[in-house]
């Protein structure tokens, strides 16, 4: 039940993304700018707002990580990825207005170019970050991990980082809504209702014709009634006169169900 309501509440947060024309992710700036790019962008639209962090060590450095998509991380201008050490200085890894995204089936690959230039290796270009967001349908929205620096090149060097989220999960079979459940309750219920009446009254009570309905008379009452409020409601002159086939109508088609019915029996 809890998974459910998770769920719609994740369904839900899409559909107001989708709705609510570039919401979250129209702060990130796409260096390629086409439709393809920002179908990928929007996917992440529900983890728009979310400070994620990720710590690692290295000997007896240790650094903070802070990734925000779309959004100033840590609240440093434009920085959608920062580094932080122990001191607290902080190094500008990506930009989230010089993005790209890329999607596959039930991942997204997020890379923010243009952050501080390294000083002595990678031929000291610009850090750059690259966040592979992934389905795992049992963490709505998971922790952050850095996967590895890769500094040692000459070019393209870059930060790794990897965020399980169940809203990259692409549903494979359609849920059946609380709705259709209820739906097909109540048809199974009506159908056993029926079914059951039928044989109740046919075997036991030995009835015949269109009195085999379970509570045939209660159902013709019922339907007798609500035709006299529709006469009474609907109909602009008051007094009219009763139809000489009122009568008829119920008892008339009595003899030939019966007669029909008669060459069903299994004898
Ligand atoms: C985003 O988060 C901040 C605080 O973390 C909150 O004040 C703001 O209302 C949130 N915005 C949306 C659109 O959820
Ligand atoms: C870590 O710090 C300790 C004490 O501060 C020092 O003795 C040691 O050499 C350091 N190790 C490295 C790998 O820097
Ligand atoms: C999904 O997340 C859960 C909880 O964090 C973890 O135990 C599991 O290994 C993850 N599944 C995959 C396929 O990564």
């Amino acid at each position: 039940m809890a998974m459910l309501s998770s769920r719609a509440v994740v369904f839900l947060i899409l559909l107001a993304g989708g709705v609510q024309a570039g919401g979250g992710t129209s702060k990130c700036k796409l260096s390629v700018d086409n439709q393809r790019e920002k179908k990928a962008l929007s996917l992440l639209e529900p983890l728009t707002n979310i400070s994620f962090k990720a710590q690692t060590t290295d000997g007896n450095d240790s650094y903070t990580y802070v990734l925000q998509i779309c959004d100033d991380a840590d609240g440093v201008k434009d920085a959608g990825v920062i580094q932080k050490d122990k001191s607290g200085k902080t190094v500008r890894i990506g930009n989230y207005n010089a993005a790209e995204a890329t999607a596959g089936g039930d991942w997204v690959m997020l890379i923010y170019r243009g952050g501080e230039k390294y000083d002595n290796h990678c031929s000291n270009e610009e850090r750059k970050a690259i966040i592979l967001i992934s389905c795992n349908r049992s963490v709505a929205v998971g922790e952050l991990s850095m996967i590895q620096e890769k500094n040692e090149k000459s070019l393209d060097c870059f930060y790794l980082f990897e965020l399980e989220s169940s809203v990259l999960c692409a549903d494979v079979q359609p849920k059946l809504s609380t709705g259709s459940i209820l739906l097909i309750i109540g048809f199974s219920c009506l159908a056993v209702y029926l079914i059951g009446g039928f044989l109740y009254q046919r075997l036991v009570v030995g009835a015949k014709g269109v009195e085999q309905f379970p509570n045939y008379a209660f159902w013709s009452e019922i339907g007798n009634l609500s035709a006299d409020g529709c006469d009474f409601v609907c109909r602009s002159r008051g007094s009219r006169e009763e139809p000489p086939t009122y009568r008829g109508v119920a008892t008339e088609p009595l003899e030939e169900p019966e007669e029909r019915d008669d060459h069903l029996l299994p004898m």
